[in-house]
């Protein structure tokens, strides 16, 4: 679909605050316009007056709220001849600058959105990223920019694209006053219990995560999560080699969700390797050492185990306090197996479904060792059979993260949403994830006609806009999935 034609009804937030404002205190209205001085009143203590207070400012921070809250007069056509199975599939591509989309996308999804993950520019200063708001025009020098095409309807390089680099007196400024409006609409499509994924570097992470707890609250915060994501090397003259990212986690409400849980890896899968015929219900089950020397002291762990009328102790000290290990001995959930040198070493069974039968699922951590850059290039590398695009994310990091299970949800349904979207890394990975477990997960991916170099492997090959990579990279991994030949 392209952004581009006229809705003057699209919702904004501030029409939304204002609705509820009148639900919740209509005392604080006077003909039609909020009274500042009674709304004060009726928050009384609450209300901060000091001079001196704690926040994120950057030059061009007001004019966000002016963009965030100019109502878009965009509206979505859609491209049904660019289309697979336009009818059928609920899954949306949408071609254009993700500040109007998701303005529009306010009124149908407001809510609506289970996870977001984003890759935004990271501001490094050698990117040539996007940063079409220019905070000091007018509404209609604005509009009429970004009407700014060539003759073949192209959006024009110069009139659209600046290059951030940090010389800029603003380099910060620039990039945040970018970020802040279109994560402050990215928050009202989360559902309650929704999340949003944020992929960044040390360049902006300490702005990011500033800006985020002003959007979403930090009380939602729910992880600022580790990626390594090379295995090391790389030419840098001076300091630590880099090998990591991060991804910063938010809930939009972290009230509604009780737990996060993820499917067990296939390397941890592999350790369930054992059965009890008499015990199918809880599945196959892997055996750990009971006794342990990684832990601090702990006296009342170290206590003699009896089997076979031999009294066993442990190196140190149990993993277990004594009433655990003896409920595990009664129900035979401890093996004891004769080492060599005659003394015995105890492990605990540890069964792949819980005593109802529901396979157990394990906790996220806060690193991730991988997947590293490179086999996102490499994926995209033999989907197009060429060098198509730079540092795509690989679609197993964004499987990981939307795999993750909110509270006891079955996680096979919901909208997930990538408004920077790229090469459409997001799409692959909704797709492949419903081909492996059944689901009907749905996409939308955002991603600006942002022009390819005239001299890039892309343009050569016939893809004049990083959309249009994005929509073939849909195209061909839906039937590479289609096919069964994802490996
Ligand atoms: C770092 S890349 C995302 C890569 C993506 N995760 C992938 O795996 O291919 C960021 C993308 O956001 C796009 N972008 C930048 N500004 C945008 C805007 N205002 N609206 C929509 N897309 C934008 C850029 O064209 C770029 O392709």
């Amino acid at each position: 679909m392209e952004a581009n034609r006229l809705d003057p009804n699209s919702l904004t937030p501030q029409t939304e605050l204002l609705e509820l404002l009148k639900e919740k205190c209509p005392e604080v209205f006077t003909e039609g316009k909020v009274d500042a001085e009674k709304l004060r009143q009726s928050l009384g203590d609450e209300v901060e007056t000091g001079r001196e207070r704690y926040g994120l400012s950057w030059a061009g921070k007001s004019d966000c709220f002016r963009h965030i809250q100019e109502p878009t007069t965009a509206t979505l056509v859609p491209a049904r001849e660019e289309s697979v199975d336009f009818d059928k599939t609920q899954n949306i591509f949408i071609e254009g600058d993700n500040l109007g989309v998701l303005k529009i996308l306010q009124k149908s999804y407001y809510g609506q959105i289970k996870m977001i993950y984003i890759d935004p520019p990271y501001n490094t200063g050698n990117d040539s990223f996007i940063y079409p708001d220019r905070f000091q025009e007018s509404q209609d020098e604005y509009l009429q920019r970004i009407g700014d095409k060539d003759v073949e309807g192209n959006l024009i390089r110069d009139g659209f694209f600046r290059k951030n680099n940090k010389d800029s007196g603003h380099f910060h400024s620039n990039w945040l006053s970018v970020v802040y409006p279109r994560l402050f609409l990215a928050r009202n499509l989360l559902r309650q219990d929704g999340v949003i994924f944020v992929s960044i570097d040390d360049n902006e992470v300490q702005n990011l995560r500033m800006v985020m707890n002003e959007i979403f609250g930090e009380q939602n915060f729910i992880e600022q999560i580790v990626l390594k994501n090379k295995a090391g090397a790389g030419a840098k003259p001076r300091g630590f080699i880099t090998v990591h990212e991060y991804i910063l986690c938010y809930a939009k409400n972290a009230d509604c969700i009780d737990e996060i849980t993820t499917p067990y890896s296939e390397k941890l899968l592999k350790l369930y390797n054992k059965k009890d015929a008499h015990f199918e219900k809880r599945g196959p089950y892997g055996t750990w050492a009971l006794s342990t020397t990684s832990m601090d002291d702990r006296p009342n762990l170290r206590f003699p185990v009896y089997y076979e009328g031999e009294e066993i102790w442990p190196e140190k000290q149990w993993l277990w306090s004594s009433e655990r290990v003896e409920k595990a001995l009664k129900k035979n959930e401890l093996v004891f197996n004769r080492k060599k040198d005659g003394t015995w070493s105890v492990r605990f069974k540890r069964y792949l479904k819980d005593e109802e039968g529901k396979i157990r699922l394990g906790r996220p951590t806060s690193f991730l060792d991988g997947p590293y850059t490179h086999e996102g290039t490499k994926e995209l590398d033999k989907l197009f059979e060429t060098r198509i695009y730079d540092f795509p994310k690989p679609s197993s990091l964004i499987k990981k993260l939307f795999q993750l299970r909110l509270n006891q949800e079955d996680n096979r349904e919901g909208i997930f949403l990538d408004f920077f979207a790229g090469a459409c890394t997001t799409a692959h990975a909704v797709m492949a994830l419903n081909a492996e477990d059944g689901g009907n997960r749905k996409h939308i991916c955002v991603q600006l006609a942002e022009p390819c170099d005239t001299d890039s492997e892309a343009y050569k090959a016939g893809y004049k806009t990083i959309a249009d990579i994005g929509k073939e990279r849909i195209r061909r991994a839906a039937k590479k999935i289609k096919e069964g030949k994802e490996e």
